[in-house]
């Protein structure tokens, strides 16, 4: 498996990237690829000390101090870091991560929605706040923001590039987490329609749709005990085996950068495999040789009778 960097060091130099949940998981991961091909990073989600500790760390990583607030210094390709706090569900404080990212950087190029909530619950036991609670961040924090910087782009005539991090049940549905099912579903369509609407100004919207990848945010609310114990997320992939932070990096950097620039509306599964289990025959895995031999010799019997009938 590759999961070293794949773009050139520049390609994304000069860019300004807003990263919602930038500060956990894979917005963390992917926020750090991001700097590394140059571009100017805000991050921004609801706690302000989970954002600024990244901010420092990925800031480390680079060997420069971190820019917390904006004040930091940064040099050579490498980009910088910002750190914003913002609940999407509110638009005065998106519009505030995006005063902060002009003052700071002098515009912005990509959006990269990727805050999320979700946990594992059978629908019966939600409260009307549960559902709302998860339909809020996933589906109204999605559009708020990419309204409001769409707004942006077409006024400032910014040719710009949203990204949505989705799921592979936005499409085929999931029992279970039918709240974030039905806000990942809504933001996908969105993703699509405005690609259809904004195209005239430049403005790409795209998706990625991962299978699992280890996050404590996830893990913590989707596969605590005793489901952890129940079931093993890899044995229904083709693969077998989870998602590296680094495949959906290199996925999302390249889907943000103008290297697919020709590319819009669409969603792109990374998931080893797993929705295609979906086909009726496909989890035959555990057939033995033997078993195929008597299989096939049944079926050539039954072909010989029925040519004779
Ligand atoms: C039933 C629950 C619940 C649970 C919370 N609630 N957890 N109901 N079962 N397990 C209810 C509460 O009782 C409350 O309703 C309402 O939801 C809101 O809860 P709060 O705790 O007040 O909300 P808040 O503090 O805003 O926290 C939001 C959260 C929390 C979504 C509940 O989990 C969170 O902060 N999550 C952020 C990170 C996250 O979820 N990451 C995972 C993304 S993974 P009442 O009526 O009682 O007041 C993902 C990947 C999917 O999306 C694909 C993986 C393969
Ligand atoms: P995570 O670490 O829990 O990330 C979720 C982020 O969203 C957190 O940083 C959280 O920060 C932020 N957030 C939550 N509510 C917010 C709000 N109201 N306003 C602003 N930010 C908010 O989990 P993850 O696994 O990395 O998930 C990242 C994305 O990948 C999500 O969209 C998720 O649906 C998607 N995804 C993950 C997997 C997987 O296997 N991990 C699979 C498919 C899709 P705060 O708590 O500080 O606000």
């Amino acid at each position: 498996m590759m999961t070293t960097g794949m773009l050139r060091d520049d390609a994304l130099k000069g860019k300004t990237i807003i990263v919602t949940g930038g500060g956990t998981g894979l917005g963390k991961s992917i926020s750090r690829y991001l700097l590394q091909l140059g571009a100017n990073v805000t991050i921004c989600s609801r706690r302000q000390h989970v954002i600024d500790e990244t901010a420092k760390e990925l800031m480390a990583e680079m060997g420069r101090s971190s820019v917390l607030g904006g004040d930091g210094a940064g040099s050579g390709g490498l980009g910088e870091v910002l750190a914003v706090p913002c609940d999407v569900r509110n638009p005065l404080e998106i519009e505030n991560v995006m005063a902060k990212t002009i003052e700071k950087f002098g515009r912005i190029d990509g959006l990269l929605n990727n805050s999320a909530g979700n946990f594992i619950s059978p629908t019966e036991r939600l409260s009307y706040k549960a559902f709302d609670t998860i339909v809020d961040i996933v589906l109204r924090g999605t559009y708020y923001f990419t309204l409001a910087v769409g707004k942006y782009w077409i006024e400032n005539k910014i040719p710009g590039t949203v990204l949505n991090i989705s799921t592979t049940y936005a499409t085929t549905g999931s029992g279970y987490v039918v709240p974030s099912a039905v806000a990942k579903g809504g933001a996908l369509i969105m993703t699509k329609s405005l690609a259809a609407e904004w195209g005239k100004y430049g403005i790409r919207l795209n998706a990625i749709a991962p299978g699992p990848f280890p996050t404590k945010g996830a893990w913590d609310r989707l596969f605590p005990e005793p489901l952890a114990s129940m079931m093993d997320p890899t044995s229904r992939i083709p693969l077998h085996r989870v998602g590296e932070h680094g495949e959906l990096a290199n996925l999302a950097a390249f889907l943000l950068s103008d290297y697919s620039g020709y590319i819009t509306g669409e969603s792109i599964t990374i998931d080893g495999g797993e929705v295609l289990m979906a086909g009726e025959f496909s989890h035959l895995e555990n057939v033995t040789e033997e078993q195929w031999d008597m299989i096939g010799k049944t079926i050539k019997q039954a072909n010989k009778e029925s040519k004779k009938e």
